[in-house]
């Protein structure tokens, strides 16, 4: 008669090796040196506004700053002697600048390299050329007004009223260069511009 085999327990089982810790080249990670950031609630806030990566999304952006007067009424300076403009905001492939135009003030016939752009007039009036393929158009932006600008737009700002005028200017990716043209588009003389 064939006797039962005892059945083998789970602590009989040859135990198989613990997986092997990830090797780093150097030996260190971001974890071991930094620690893990979701540990730390102010390292993980959720409740920052999201960053805008569409057209549509950096025209909400400009309007939500154009509304915002404390966020940039502040800083606005007049300089007789050249057109003012500042950096407002930075972030991941845009920036903000704020310009002030006096009576008089013009950007000239300009394009701004490989950007995109959005503009808004905060306050007062300015009036806008462009020349595209189509021929030559004028427009005037009052406050509230928002243009969109592709890259390679030819056009040229200037204020033509009797009272000081402020614009939003948002470009992505940011600014790098703007091609001056003669008032009659030729051949583009280029500026860095920061
Ligand atoms: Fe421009």
């Amino acid at each position: 008669m064939r006797m039962p085999r005892p059945r083998k327990r789970n602590r009989d089982r040859k135990r198989l090796p613990a997986p092997a810790a990830p090797r780093w080249t150097d030996g260190l990670s971001d974890l071991s040196i930094a620690g893990d950031p979701l540990a730390f609630p102010h390292l993980a806030r959720t409740d920052l506004p999201a960053h805008p990566t569409t057209l549509g999304g950096y025209a909400r952006l400009v309007r939500e700053i154009a509304a915002d007067r404390a966020r940039w009424e502040p800083l606005v300076r007049y300089d007789a002697l050249t057109r003012w403009y500042a950096r407002l905001e930075t972030g991941p492939g845009y920036e903000v600048w704020l310009l002030s135009w006096l009576p008089g003030q013009s950007s000239g016939f300009h394009d701004h390299g490989r950007s995109s752009g959005v503009m808004t007039v905060v306050r007062g009036e300015l009036s806008e050329r462009s020349l595209t393929a189509g021929g030559e158009g004028s427009r005037a932006l009052a406050a509230g007004g928002l243009r969109v600008l592709s890259p390679g737009y030819l056009h040229e700002m200037v204020n033509a009223s009797l009272e000081p005028a402020v614009s939003v200017h948002l470009y992505t990716p940011g600014l790098v260069e703007m091609n001056q043209y003669p008032a009659a588009a030729t051949a583009p003389e280029r500026h860095r511009v920061h």
